[in-house]
């Protein structure tokens, strides 16, 4: 069918079927059922599918819940690797593939459960005898490599918490999640490779870590010749420092609620936030959602191009998949390069048949033309996903005709850093609605409602709200109590993470963008106080105030306003120089695309920058109550 007739159609019945044979084997054939199911006796359901997997002791309890804290699975003892690896191997998996990976140029590499089991040993052994002990953090800045997995994994095994950090990220940015950490040990590698270029990593930590006396060791990853040279005693080889260690580590007996990992995440002051994932809670919830809203069955390829520095990698590469003993495919590199064909050949190279990814990604492509995806064989294909950002209905349309042939549905999942898992699609056997991400996965309670916590009227915009405790929830925020009680305060009773959403008539949620000063740039959250505070750094630069605006492709981009200091005068030099400024202090997914010199900045009477009001007058929309402003 034609992108038109596709419009047509659904004008007519307003929603997409999933195929009748995809329902008929789906894991979930009826969400409905498995909902009420869930509803009837939500700790019953938890513990059913916490039953499936390995404890060393079961719980006491399955839920307890002091307003705003939870713990999931108390008294409860396991290790999330031992599920993952030795109990998949166990059950025969050993030489199941568990990644494909491969780079821009095509070359391979294929680990197996049972090596990638070997490996991850081997560094669980080798960071105790660096002295990494239970609870002692461990930051990861690496390329998306098999390593960059298996040191998390690594990490779990002997109970250290992980902190990723995303390899795009600057040495500021990566030095301030290192402090908040105080970070033991850094492992990252020399370089990541994109757009067929090396970029440096290690040249970034040696300047992140510089002076930190409790960073006691890197280990870096030399993929490059000649390799790049190590530096003193704190600096290791990776292959070095596994070299002699053993293939098995006795793995750390973890309480349920002990910490898994922390990821940093933008919100609406200039400090990110260390959001606290644990251990049971986390590996039950993603392991069930891997199989009921990816449908995940043991024959399955299965592709998600998140890279593991950000949450989707963390639940939907590192664990959910291994949990469930997928083979998944991995691609270090970007999507269209050295041409627009990559991941299609990737699909039809590896067969694959479930694909999640974003739909920046999904814009970009629309963008670059059919002919790239209809080179190649993609009837592998049976699940599409899509995930970070709202997925306009003719990107959607799109990814439905293009890529998947009309024969697959898409999950639209909607979900943040904080809820650790999927909470908000189509799962499996629902019609979807282009648009619109869909009924809450069964687990979760989900809302539209008012500040005051009251339900809005069906298709009237309101607050997305979670009000259940749900296994994979954030525990905390690492070292702010308050910052994580915010979520939970703001409306009466529930959980709210910033998003604003409308719900129709049949229960079908539509989130529409964030409601706080989070901008959503390429599905990948930047705070605007995190931009401003890097600008008001640059020498030039007395005041500024950043908003999002609109793109066809990125969602968002970056537009900054600046007030600049007396003696400073407007150019197209000082416009590089403030962007270069900002890549150097955040990252490059930070920068500002443009940049607009004002006189001032349109401020509330007490001083608050009225980002809205800019906003307002770039979109030419109306600015909405003025009364606070000053001028
Ligand atoms: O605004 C929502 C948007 O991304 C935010 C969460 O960002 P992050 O914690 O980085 O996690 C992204 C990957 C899970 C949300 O508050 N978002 C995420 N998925 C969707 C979405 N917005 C609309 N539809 C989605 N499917």
């Amino acid at each position: 069918m034609s992108q038109e007739k596709l419009l047509n159609l659904l004008k007519v019945q307003k929603c997409i079927y999933p195929p009748e044979d995809f329902v008929k084997n789906a894991n979930v054939k009826d969400y409905e059922a498995e909902y009420k199911r869930f509803l009837e006796n939500p700790e019953k359901f938890w513990e059913e599918v916490a039953n499936q997997l390995f404890w060393y002791k079961k719980w006491d309890k399955v839920l307890e819940w002091n307003y705003p804290y939870a713990k999931w699975f108390v008294g409860g003892k396991t290790n999330i690797t031992v599920n993952a690896l030795d109990k998949n191997i166990e059950k025969g998996l050993k030489n199941k593939v568990a990644f494909f990976w491969e780079d821009e140029f095509g070359n391979e590499k294929v680990v197996t459960y049972g090596e990638l089991y070997r490996l991850v040993n081997k560094i669980a052994n080798a960071l105790r005898r660096a002295g990494v002990k239970k609870g002692d953090r461990v930051v990861i800045y690496m390329p998306l490599v098999v390593e960059q997995i298996a040191a998390m994994l690594a990490c779990a095994r002997i109970g250290a918490i992980h902190s990723v950090v995303y390899a795009g990220f600057s040495a500021p940015a990566l030095r301030h999640r290192i402090q908040d950490a105080e970070a033991k040990l850094v492992i990252t590698a020399d370089v990541t490779i994109r757009r067929g270029r090396a970029i440096p990593l290690k040249q970034i930590v040696d300047e992140a870590i510089r002076d930190l006396e409790y960073v006691e060791k890197v280990v870096v990853l030399r993929r490059l010749q000649p390799k790049v040279d190590l530096i003193g005693e704190k600096e290791v080889d990776f292959y070095d420092f596994i070299k002699d260690e053993s293939n098995y580590c006795e793995p750390e007996i973890m309480d349920a609620e002990d910490p898994l990992f922390i990821l940093y995440t933008s919100g609406s002051t200039g400090k990110p936030k260390g959001v606290l994932h644990t251990t049971g809670g986390y590996m039950v919830g993603t392991y069930y959602s891997m199989k009921t809203v990816f449908d995940l069955k043991d024959s399955d390829i299965y592709w998600c191009t998140a890279d593991p520095g950000w949450i989707t990698g963390h639940s939907y590469i590192a664990y959910g998949p291994l949990l469930a003993g997928a083979t998944q495919v991995i691609a270090e590199g970007a999507p269209n390069y050295p041409d627009p064909g990559r991941w299609w050949r990737i699909i039809e190279k590896y067969g694959v048949t479930i694909f999640y990814t974003a739909p920046t990604a999904i814009r970009m492509f629309m963008a670059a033309g059919e002919e790239w995806p209809n080179k190649y064989d993609l009837s592998s294909l049976r699940l599409l996903g899509s995930v970070g950002e709202p997925i306009n209905p003719e990107a959607w349309l799109w990814y439905y005709r293009v890529i998947g042939k009309e024969r697959c549905p898409i999950v639209d999942t909607w979900w943040q850093t904080e809820t650790g898992s999927v909470m908000i699609t189509t799962i499996d056997s629902l019609p979807m609605k282009p648009g619109k991400a869909g009924k809450p996965v069964p687990g979760v309670i989900a809302d539209v409602v008012d500040k005051n916590g009251n339900p809005v009227e069906p298709n009237k915009g309101g607050f997305l709200v979670i009000k259940y405790p749900w296994p994979t929830m954030m525990r905390t925020i690492y070292k702010d109590k308050e910052r994580y009680e915010k979520y939970w305060n703001t409306i009466p009773n529930c959980y709210f993470a910033g998003d604003i959403a409308t719900k129709d008539e049949d229960g079908y949620i539509m989130v529409l963008g964030r409601a706080d000063d989070v901008i959503n740039v390429s599905g990948h959250r930047i705070g605007t106080m995190e931009v401003e505070s890097a600008l008001v750094s640059h020498p030039a630069v007395a005041e500024a105030a950043v908003i999002g605006k609109p793109h066809p492709v990125k969602g968002e981009t970056i537009k900054a306003f600046i007030v600049l200091r007396k003696d400073h005068k407007p150019s197209e030099k000082l416009i590089e120089d403030i962007k270069y400024h900002v890549r150097m202090e955040l990252g490059a997914l930070a920068v500002p695309s443009e940049i607009e010199f004002v006189d001032k900045l349109p401020k509330t009477r007490s001083g608050k920058i009225m980002r809205r009001v800019l906003k307002a007058k770039e979109l030419g929309m109306d600015p909405g109550d003025l009364s606070t402003l000053e001028e």
